[in-house]
């Protein structure tokens, strides 16, 4: 199974997450947009595995304080176009923490540089419009195990588990 590690976003944040993409299915922008339910923020990616169980383990170890995250501004790695996060301190500390719980463990992970962002629309056409996204925040309190699989439709996303504290 492939699995990773994220936050999960709360409805007010995917609403203005999805204004964002109709802004740019408006200005003619086409390609795969994000469904609504899979708008998330990767804080690793670990792929294959056979078996979650050492990575729930792993995760369950972690403690984190709630704090606060924004959604700032737009950007994109070639074709994938992205919602970008405030710089966050906490945000960092806590990817550090997942990734250093994953290596203890010695469970395999994307070593890329941690770079927040929320996966807008892959394989964009043309150019990225300078929109605004609306500075919408949430508090974190929890971060899950996801299990990606490919539909007929799109991608699955389930989470198989959630650490942290009681989602306000
Ligand atoms: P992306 O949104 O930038 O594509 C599930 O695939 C999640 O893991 C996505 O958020 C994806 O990021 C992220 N991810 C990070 N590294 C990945 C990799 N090497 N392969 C696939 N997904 C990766």
């Amino acid at each position: 199974m492939r699995l990773f590690v994220a936050i999960r976003l709360p409805e007010e944040m995917k609403d203005a997450l999805v204004r964002a993409q109709n802004e740019l299915y408006a200005c003619g922008v086409r390609g795969n947009y994000t469904a609504e339910e899979n708008l998330h923020l990767t804080l690793a990616f670990i792929g294959e595995v056979p078996d979650a169980r050492p990575v729930l383990d792993a995760l369950s170890a972690l403690s984190f304080t709630p704090f606060d995250l924004s959604l700032e501004g737009m950007g994109c790695f070639g074709d994938l176009w992205w919602a970008g996060l405030k710089e966050s301190a906490p945000l960092e500390a806590l990817a550090r923490k997942v990734r250093r719980a994953l290596a203890e463990r010695e469970i395999p992970y994307d070593r890329k540089r941690f770079s927040p962002h929320v996966t807008l629309i892959r394989k964009a056409s043309g150019k990225l419009p300078g929109l605004q996204i609306c500075q919408t925040s949430m508090t974190v309190t929890g971060i899950s195990l996801m299990r990606s699989d490919r539909g007929k439709k799109g991608m699955i996303y389930t989470e198989l588990g959630r650490v942290g504290y009681p989602a306000e």
